[in-house]
């Protein structure tokens, strides 16, 4: 009998929910939603099942406060943790949220041993490096989620400044998800147009600008937590393209090791996902300015897993 994917997300919260309600919706797998606090997955997988007859899609959900529903999972999710607040940076939540991840991850290693692991929890890059130290899992199965939002976010602001369909713009972001991410309009195009041919530099910048602090901008507004609609859909767009063998190239923070001179550490550089996970790292050519502007963003990655000591 054909088994049916199955896709755990740990963290019931606002990223974890709504990537709950993007699989179901797409149809993509099994979703059991885990969290520590009580009756919350359970309450939020009995909503989104009850919303099934009216959608009509047809996949179990689960809410659980343990591992044991989980076990056997192709890809697990990772967003359990502490989202920012106003004034707080990402790396204000390095210790707590290594904690969370770290313990997380123990759980998921023992009960899903071949899952793919998609981490969201901040600061990315650091807590897809607890992930991956703690699982022990090989570096084509532990992949962070950032730049797919990143470069959603540069794809929104550059169609609206072009006043064309997002469905014509690429954008391409590199580098550590915080301040340091590198922007590239270089290799961003409208319609197969490199963006720097169609927009001034002025107008390049502020857009480089508001996608570096894209993040802060949406915490500024919520006040009580941090962006989830666009994050969730991210980690969900990786998962397609693990489950459905997509192939697809999409920014994603992976274990390096020599490539792009940055070695033992995760950092976003586009990859091709498919059904064994990071089946390439794609080496572009980047200029001088380009390539400091990554060392930098790398270094600003390597002091949090120093402060680990992973
Ligand atoms: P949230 O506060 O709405 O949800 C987090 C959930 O994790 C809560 O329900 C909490 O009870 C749960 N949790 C805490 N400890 C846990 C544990 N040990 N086991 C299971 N569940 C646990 O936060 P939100 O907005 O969903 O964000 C989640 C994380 O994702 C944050 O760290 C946030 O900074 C990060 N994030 C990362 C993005 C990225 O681009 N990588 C984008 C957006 C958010
Ligand atoms: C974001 O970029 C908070 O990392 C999260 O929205």
């Amino acid at each position: 009998m054909a088994r049916r994917n199955k896709v755990t997300v740990v963290g019931a919260g606002n990223v974890g929910a709504t990537a709950a309600h993007w699989i179901a919706s797409k149809e993509l797998a099994d979703v059991v939603l885990v969290d520590i606090v009580e009756g919350v997955p359970q309450g939020k997988a009995l909503d989104l099942a009850q919303a099934a007859p009216i959608d009509g899609f047809d996949v179990k959900l689960v809410g659980a406060n343990s591992y044991e529903e989980t076990a056997g999972s192709d890809v697990v999710i990772i967003t359990a943790g502490l989202p920012r607040k106003p004034g707080m940076s990402r790396d204000d939540l390095l210790k707590t949220n290594s904690d969370i991840v770290g313990s997380v991850t123990d759980q998921v290693a023992k009960y899903s041993p071949d899952s793919f692991l998609i981490i969201v929890s901040n600061p990315l890059d650091a807590m897809a490096q607890v992930a991956f130290r703690r699982s022990g899992f090989p570096k084509n199965r532990v992949i962070g989620m950032a730049g797919v939002l990143d470069s959603a976010r540069m794809r929104c602001f550059l169609a609206e400044a072009l006043d064309v369909s997002v469905e014509n713009v690429t954008a391409f972001v590199l580098g550590g998800h915080g301040d340091t991410m590198v922007p590239l309009p270089r290799y961003s195009t409208c319609a197969g147009i490199p963006v720097t041919e169609l927009l001034p530099e002025d107008k390049l910048n502020k857009i480089i600008d508001r996608t570096a602090n894209g993040g802060a901008e949406i915490v500024g507004l919520l006040k009580t937590g941090s962006a989830f609609y666009a994050p969730s859909l991210g980690a969900v767009e990786m998962t397609e393209s693990i489950l459905k063998d997509k192939k697809k190239i999409l920014p994603c923070a992976v274990f390096l090791e020599g490539e792009y001179g940055i070695n033992d550490l995760f950092v976003g550089v586009p990859v091709k996902l498919g059904r064994n996970g990071v089946e390439q790292i794609i080496e572009i050519s980047l200029t001088n300015d380009e390539r400091s502007a990554l060392q930098k963003s790398a270094a600003a990655v390597q002091e949090l897993v120093d402060v680990l000591g992973i």
